[in-house]
């Protein structure tokens, strides 16, 4: 390869500079085109569009890969843990024991909100969607921590660390609230996961039997989710933390990005499809003939990916611990039954084969979830939880990277030219 690459615009060619990842991908380094041509390069969606280097996550969509620092997600979900792998998203390296160990301090010391901020929590009415709560709450945490703005390099690891941990608090806080229960504080001698469902599960004075199955599932949900390259929520966390923005403001832009049902509002619309489709007395047949028609304006929710053009690895991994929670917990769903017949059906359907649609991450997700009694509005808070990690070490990427620039892309203008203003009263 010559590193070059050449561009003819109205037959004047231009050479332009090319850039190899470590796995082989090849860019088109576009950084000089506008200066040299004049022209600029348009990509909806931005599928073709690299908007940064990165060392953090690899995906090859079309071979099914996703590794964490290099290491395989398949593996990681075998033997690490969400915490340890958070460390490894942040920091580049798997922790040695004692970094981990001291890793997991800061959280267990970091994991209460400040006690004033739960005033803020009365401030929302019983209907506010968790998702709402979430992105206010970690925006208005900033303003309890004035160090997210001055000395922020020298409070990162304290920072990175508070935000991780008290958005699990946050979240079980925010369930808590919805129901009218009473707040569960966090325990010192608990596991992150283990936490998480005791601040959402427990009673005032009563000790909560944590099941260790359901412990180990959620955390292995929260590692399959802890990054995922640059997907919307996590550009958008680049796209503020680029005009500097602090750790806290960067991450709540993430989760209003991730509300929504194309990306991690997803697992909860998984479920509303599947629970409608059982209440129509379908076997999910019915569905997907109106999913292929596209005057319904309907989706098979939970499939297709914008990079995997193959089975997504974390739907594999996530398929084999739903049919073990399930087990674990001797649930039967019927909705798991018509998430299986829906696969089944999608995957020998040429509409679906040709459009390489396969099970994303979130087809299986929100069955574990609803096993274990989180309710559907949660569902992509857990996400949220889970993609911490990963917006936090994008956030550290772009903050240590000297050559960083704002984002700001450019558009091509399609409205009218030039008009003249005309007074009201001559207007039709
Ligand atoms: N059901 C039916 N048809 C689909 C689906 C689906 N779930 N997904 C894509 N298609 C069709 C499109 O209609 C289009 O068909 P056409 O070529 O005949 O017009 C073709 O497949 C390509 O789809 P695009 O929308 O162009 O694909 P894009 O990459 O823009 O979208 C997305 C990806 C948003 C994930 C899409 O597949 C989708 O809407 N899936 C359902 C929602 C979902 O599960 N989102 C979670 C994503 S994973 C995550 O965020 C964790």
């Amino acid at each position: 390869m010559n590193n070059k690459a050449g561009l003819n615009i109205d037959g004047q060619t231009f050479e332009l500079d090319t850039i190899v990842g470590s796995e082989g991908e090849v860019g088109i380094d576009i950084t000089k085109l506008r200066a040299q041509t004049g022209a600029i390069t348009l990509d909806s969606g931005y599928g073709n569009t690299g908007s940064c280097t990165s060392r953090i996550t690899f995906i090859d969509g079309e071979k099914g890969i996703l590794r964490y620092r290099g290491y395989d997600i398949a593996e990681l979900a075998k033997k690490s843990g969400f915490v340890e792998t958070a460390h490894l998203l942040i920091y580049g390296e798997l922790p040695t024991s004692e970094k981990l160990s001291a890793f997991s301090k800061q959280l267990t010391r970091y994991q209460l909100i400040h006690e004033e901020m739960l005033h803020h929590f009365e401030g929302f009415p019983s209907t506010a969607h968790p998702m709402a709560i979430l992105s206010a709450m970690i925006n208005a945490a900033s303003s309890y921590y004035p160090t997210l703005l001055e000395k922020r390099e020298e409070r990162f690891d304290n920072h990175a660390a508070r935000l991780i941990s008290q958005v699990r608090t946050i979240a079980a806080f925010s369930y808590r609230k919805a129901k009218g229960l009473p707040i569960i504080y966090p325990k010192s001698n608990l596991k992150f996961s283990e936490n998480f469902l005791h601040m959402m599960f427990s009673m005032p004075g009563e000790d909560m039997d944590i099941n260790p199955d359901v412990a180990r599932a959620l955390d292995l949900m929260f590692l399959l989710h802890a990054d995922h390259e640059q997907n919307c929520s996590t550009s958008t966390v680049r796209m503020v933390a680029s005009s500097k923005a602090n750790l806290f403001a960067s991450a709540s832009a993430g989760v209003c990005a991730l509300w929504g049902p194309l990306h991690g509002g997803a697992n909860q619309a998984v479920l509303e499809m599947l629970e409608q489709i059982h209440a129509e007395g379908d076997d999910g047949s019915k569905f997907l003939q109106a999913v292929k028609d596209k005057t319904s304006g309907r989706r098979l929710m939970g499939f297709g990916h914008r990079v995997y053009k193959n089975f997504d690895p974390r739907a594999l991994i996530i398929k084999e611990q739903c049919d073990k929670v399930l087990a674990q917990l001797q649930v039967s769903d019927p909705l798991l039954d018509i998430a299986k017949k829906l696969e089944e059906i999608a995957l020998a359907d040429e509409y679906f084969v040709s459009r390489n649609l396969y099970p994303n991450v979130d087809f299986y997700s929100g069955i574990i979830m609803r096993a274990i009694g989180i309710p559907m509005d949660m569902f992509t808070v857990m996400f949220a939880i889970g993609r911490m990690p990963g917006w936090i070490a994008n956030f550290k990427e772009v903050m240590e990277d000297p050559s960083s620039r704002i984002s700001r892309p450019r558009q091509i203008y399609t409205g009218p030219t030039l008009r003249e203003y005309s007074p009201i009263g001559e207007r039709s």
